[in-house]
């Protein structure tokens, strides 16, 4: 039977993973070898959403996941606040500048070349999970997948946090419906959202905040862009 059959939901995901990736030129390994590129976000600094729920004890160190971790600036962070932490991307180059920075500063964290959605099925129970910029780059027909790995890994009452695209925001968040990717096969560098639509995304979860990050200027050793929602969950017990 020919591979292009499709027998299963699995294989309707699947299909339109290839349909939207065939029409895709973008690769992360192209984009993370300039290390150089004036892109507010390779700055070795952490997000400043997440050095706030440290500051205000929120979030307490614990067994972290972050989901998209890139070079690792907010990995860095978590782990100098004594977090555990197993860091995920897909991008090779990625994940050994990650490697690299954190040898710099003498810090083990666990970083894993892997597309998030194939983290083995008996996963660990995390005290957090945080994704800064990942979620906005999964296309529609993964979202149930993303929330059943929040589901699986997060241990009750644990916290799950992101940053991403507000619609039509100062860094990008292409304001268009789920239908219209597939119509455009394309998520045109990164969806926008709106408030009510992370609410109802992630509606199992007890929204805790959703705010915009704030803009913070280029000498603070912390990031943050007003375009870019930052929204803390927390799982029900
Ligand atoms: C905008 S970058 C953000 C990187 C990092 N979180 C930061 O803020 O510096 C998005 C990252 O998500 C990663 N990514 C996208 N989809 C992924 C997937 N399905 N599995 C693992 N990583 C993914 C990309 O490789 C990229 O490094």
């Amino acid at each position: 039977m020919s591979k292009e059959t499709i027998q299963t939901a699995d294989d309707v995901l699947t299909m339109l993973d290839t349909l939207l990736k065939e029409q895709s030129r973008f690769e992360w390994d192209q984009f993370y070898t300039d290390r150089n590129k004036k892109i507010p976000f390779l700055k070795n600094a952490p997000d400043e959403n997440l050095v706030e729920y440290f500051a205000n004890k929120t979030i307490r160190s614990g067994h972290v996941l972050e989901l998209g971790c890139g070079p690792g600036r907010n990995a860095i962070f978590l782990a100098e606040k004594g977090c555990t932490v197993d860091a995920v991307d897909s991008s090779s180059e990625a994940i050994q500048w990650g490697k690299e920075r954190a040898l710099e500063r003498n810090l083990a964290i666990n970083f894993l070349e892997k597309n998030i959605f194939e983290l083995p099925q008996e996963s660990t129970k995390y005290d957090f999970i945080y994704d800064s910029g990942c979620f906005h780059h999964i296309a529609p027909h993964r979202r149930m997948d993303y929330q059943n790995l929040l589901n699986r890994t997060l241990k009750p009452n644990g916290h799950f946090a992101l940053t991403c695209f507000v619609e039509d925001g100062q860094l990008g968040g292409s304001k268009m419906t789920d239908y219209d990717v597939y119509r455009e096969r394309s998520l045109k560098g990164g969806l926008g959202f709106t408030e009510e639509k992370l609410r109802r995304i992630f509606a199992d979860f007890q929204v805790i905040e959703i705010r915009k990050m704030r803009n913070v200027e280029e000498q603070e050793h912390v990031f943050g862009v007003s375009g870019l929602w930052a929204g803390l969950f927390k799982k029900k017990g």
